[in-house]
């Protein structure tokens, strides 16, 4: 695929137009980095998005053995890293459910990563059963981010494995 196809139309729409872009461009490949750079690549650029990118989840001397890192993103530059249960990246991976904060401030523990930042939705990515990594996505505005996008988020990372 050498040039990304963005739907106009609703929210719903412009994700059924990316997702199989997105089934195209992951399927003949299995490097996660390649796959996660593309896809951080096709959301920013479908949404015009403030900031899209992955956090994996590795082992470190921090109190829990692990943390999150940042990984390929698309965007501002950002913390490199995060530790379990901290921030809305955090909670997402010691929760293993999708974090939605509407207002950053809002959210107790926020870690701003860039003070542009006003809401977020993060997703975490299984493999066997754990979360081993975690696409974040930060938007200027408030409240950008809903049901639709956890649904359509949720089977893009699965395109991840
Ligand atoms: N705001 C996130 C940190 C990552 S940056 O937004 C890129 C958090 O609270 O976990």
């Amino acid at each position: 695929m050498e040039k990304l196809e963005v739907s106009g139309g609703d929210k719903t729409r412009i994700y059924e137009v990316l997702v199989p872009q997105l089934i195209s461009l992951t399927e003949g490949e299995d490097d996660i980095c390649a796959n996660m750079a593309n896809i951080a690549a096709a959301l920013k650029e479908t949404f015009n998005l403030f900031w899209v990118g992955f956090y994996l989840v590795r082992e470190d001397s921090s109190q829990f053995g692990k943390s999150l890192v940042l990984g390929p993103f698309q965007g501002p530059v950002a913390c490199t890293r995060i530790a379990y249960g901290r921030g809305v990246c955090g909670t997402a991976w010691m929760e293993g459910k999708t974090m939605i904060v509407p207002d950053v401030d809002q959210f107790p523990g926020h870690i701003a990563c860039n003070s542009l930042s006003r809401s977020e939705i993060v997703v975490p990515i299984f493999r066997d059963g754990e979360v081993f990594a975690v696409l974040d996505i930060d938007s200027k505005d408030l409240d950008s981010f809903d049901e639709t996008d956890h649904t359509f988020l949720t089977m893009i990372v699965n395109l991840i494995h």
